[in-house]
């Protein structure tokens, strides 16, 4: 290996293609981003088919502006990192095949990197660019939360390597799919969450509480885990109860309130005639779109789900004695989620770690962030490596 220890990451697990360079799984040479959301903003959501085809165009232009703007050529790499899963079975497959023609053509071991634990290491990898003197590995309790999962993970370095257990995750809809089916639902655009954070400031999060039921043994038992898009081999049953989520009651309850109140229409195209053109470009044009009832059920929305993520993440963290958190995701950049997750945080004696606002979102540096342990160690994927949608993390 070259003193530099130099990984170059490839993301493609959903919808941005995504390559970036990472010395040393502490310093960021390069993170370029190719978002596909002009493609997909016209259906309300994510289309896989179209989502391959975009990676396919996508990926050779994002992996040589990775390189150029690190300054670098293919001969100074030390290694090639991709995401192996969890995500779209056909979006992966690009990414994987592309890596793994590269590192056979450039004899350069390939490190297969789980998402989730991509988002993790997006925390670590700030964390080490702002403070490369600090020991900063210690035990802690992560939160990943996005548009297809909401989980929580105990996060120990041994060794010179991260090993995870999960204690908690969401038995139905992840956070961010609450977010974008809550921000479709009024007529706002996709992804819903960026749309629900700006807008929220505006209303009374009082004038519309919503809350969430304790979820019940029983419910979690009874297999609803089959039907999230994250299932997984996940144990649900043997997790504690308490650090169980559950989105998809407050979207039904959105729903009913839109329709008790009429508000539909009022801020929104009809579901059935969802296009691209009728919704707002701009936060004002949002505001000026929403009447108050519509802002203040928006405020009440966000103010519950951050306080549900809350109440089980500190829950967790005092229940395994972790004094960090780490919290990761694409609705990881919501901003009343960081200011609240903070200063509780600093309530209780605890810190709270965020990446910046780019690393939030899918990226690949945080892809090479993760894979730099694993070079050092010498674990690599083997030449038959391929894509696990439903792809575990930890035990
Ligand atoms: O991590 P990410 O880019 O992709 C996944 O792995 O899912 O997360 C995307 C999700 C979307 O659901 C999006 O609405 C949500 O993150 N999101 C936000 C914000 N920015 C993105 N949710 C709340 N507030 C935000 N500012
Ligand atoms: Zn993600």
């Amino acid at each position: 290996m070259s003193p530099r220890g130099l990984i170059l990451g490839i993301e493609t697990s959903c919808d941005e293609t995504a390559a970036a360079v990472v010395e040393r799984g502490a310093r960021t040479l390069s993170s370029v981003v190719a978002s596909q959301i002009s493609t997909h903003a016209r259906y309300g959501g994510v289309v896989p088919e179209l989502a391959s085809r975009e990676h396919l165009r996508a990926m050779v232009p994002v992996v040589r502006a990775a390189l150029a703007e690190a300054g670098i050529s293919l001969g100074d790499l030390d290694a090639i990192a991709v995401t192996s899963g969890p995500g779209l079975a056909g979006a992966l497959l690009v990414g994987i095949t592309y890596a793994k023609a590269l590192a056979f053509a450039q004899g350069l071991p390939l490190i297969a990197v789980n998402h989730l634990e991509g988002h993790i290491h997006a925390v670590l990898l700030n964390e080490r660019e702002q403070s490369p003197e600090e020991k900063l590995e210690q035990t802690s309790l992560a939160l990943v939360v996005s548009g297809g999962h909401t989980h929580l993970y105990l996060a120990r370095p041994i060794d010179g390597d991260w090993h995870y257990r999960l204690v908690g995750r969401t038995v139905d809809d992840a956070a961010g799919e609450a977010y974008d089916k809550v921000a479709k639902l009024l007529g706002l655009g996709y992804p819903g969450g960026p749309w629900i954070d700006a807008l929220a400031q505006y209303g009374d999060p009082q004038a519309v509480p919503f809350s969430f039921a304790q979820i019940k043994r029983k419910v979690h038992l009874a297999g609803r885990a089959a039907r999230t898009k994250a299932a997984s081999t996940a144990p649900i049953a043997q997790l504690d109860p308490r650090f169980l989520f559950s989105f998809s009651g407050i979207k039904t309850a959105v729903l009913r309130y839109v329709d008790l109140h009429g508000l539909r229409g009022t801020s929104r195209p009809n579901s059935a005639t969802w296009e691209s053109e009728r919704l707002p470009r701009t936060r004002e044009e949002a505001v000026a779109l929403c009447p108050q009832p519509t802002l203040d059920l928006i405020a009440g929305f966000q103010r519950a789900v951050v306080g549900d993520l809350m109440k089980k993440t500190f829950a967790a963290a005092e229940s395994y004695g972790a004094r960090r958190l780490l919290i990761s995701g694409g609705v990881a950049a919501n901003r009343e989620l960081r200011a609240r997750f903070t200063a509780e945080a600093g309530r209780r004696g605890l810190s709270a770690a965020f990446p910046t606002l780019p690393l939030s979102t899918d990226n690949a540096a945080m892809i090479a962030a993760a894979a730099w342990p694993r070079l050092q160690a010498g674990k690599f994927a083997p030449g038959s490596l391929t894509a696990d949608p439903s792809l575990a993390l930890g035990v």
